[in-house]
């Protein structure tokens, strides 16, 4: 059976793009493989952040993992710093990474130019460690959104390298994308995301707030008044009806819009209705995760001394091929 590898920064409650762009797939994945889910808090320093508000941003975005479905039964969850094997591979690593790869990241690239007083070297090295947490678990599948295609890319490179300095240990990884990798935020121009504040939280999915939220929604901009024909295939709220929706509202959508039989408030409504009901399990679950405290902190602890004892094995392995004098 392949062993399935994914981690997510511990940005707090989920939203819309995090799931259709990826949580989607760790739910699919959890039947057909080992799966193994990670919250990186390692990662997530290389960014500006509120200390104090570090474990309750991981544990949020626990709770809402397994919300969403990923079972605790079926696959591993726990939290990076858990695992301190992580960092040791990373530092590992960084022999067989190419300096002149690392500078082709575009995320490098992006986040300097957002964090500009905080250029740190964390944020240059951050794809080593994150191969390392791929390949610790020798894991070949990495369900990610787009935006990950890149680093796993040089996940495979630095495998490849690793395995011809040293001995093979390391299979071959690649991403899994889902249906539709790259969601769009509510401006209908940038990715969904919660910093630039364009993002329909998880939580935001219950009928009112998310017919306020959808409200905000960018349509077609050619649209002007309500007796003007629309694009469905321009606007934004279309590509969630696509998500969300059954083909029979699609083409209710489709034909409504481009005769100006529907509005946008029509279109929006019926999406808030479709997206109500594909989170209903998830508001259950939530509910009942909320109701017993605790409860996630036992889950991830439990996921940590599992995922610990296969780290450690890949370790031991390593050093030894290293030569280091710890495996003598
Ligand atoms: N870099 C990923 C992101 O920003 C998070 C991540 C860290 C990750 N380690 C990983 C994703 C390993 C997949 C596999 O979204």
């Amino acid at each position: 059976m392949k062993t399935v590898f994914s981690g997510i920064q511990p940005s707090g409650a989920l939203h819309v793009g995090n799931y259709v762009g990826a949580i989607h797939n760790w739910v699919q994945m959890q039947d057909q493989y080992r799966c193994i889910y990670c919250v990186v808090d390692y990662h997530a320093i290389t960014q500006d952040y509120e200390v104090k508000q570090m474990s309750a941003r991981v544990r949020e975005m626990a709770l809402d993992i397994l919300a969403l479905g990923v079972d605790p039964e079926k696959a591993i969850l726990f939290v990076q710093s858990a695992v301190p094997e992580h960092t040791e591979l990373a530092w590992i690593f960084g022999a067989v990474t190419g300096h002149g790869d690392l500078e082709r990241m575009t995320q490098f690239k992006d986040k300097s130019a957002s964090q500009p007083d905080n250029v740190n070297a964390g944020l240059f090295f951050y794809p080593v460690p994150q191969a390392a947490d791929i390949l610790l678990y020798k894991a070949e599948l990495v369900p990610v959104g787009a935006d990950q295609v890149q680093h796993l890319e040089l996940a495979r490179r630095v495998a490849r390298s690793f395995n011809h300095r040293w001995g093979k240990v390391f299979p071959e990884c690649e991403a899994k994308l889902t249906a539709t990798p790259k969601v769009l935020g509510l401006d209908g121009k940038a990715k969904m995301s919660k910093s630039l504040g364009n993002h329909i939280p998880l939580t935001s999915i219950e009928d009112r707030p998310l017919r306020k939220l959808l409200g905000r929604m960018v349509t077609d901009e050619k649209r002007v008044t309500r007796e003007d024909p629309g694009d469905p295939d321009v606007c934004n709220v279309f590509s969630f009806h696509k998500i969300f929706s059954t083909a029979d509202d699609q083409a209710w959508v489709r034909q409504g819009c481009t005769t100006a039989g529907i509005g946008c408030v029509d279109c929006k409504g019926r999406l808030a209705e479709r997206m109500v009901d594909h989170f209903a399990g998830y508001r259950e679950r939530r509910a009942e995760l909320l109701a017993h405290p605790g409860r996630v902190d036992e889950i991830l602890a439990a996921g940590a001394e599992k995922a610990r004892a296969i780290a450690q094995r890949t370790l031991a392995e390593v050093r030894q091929k290293l030569g280091l004098w710890r495996s003598r």
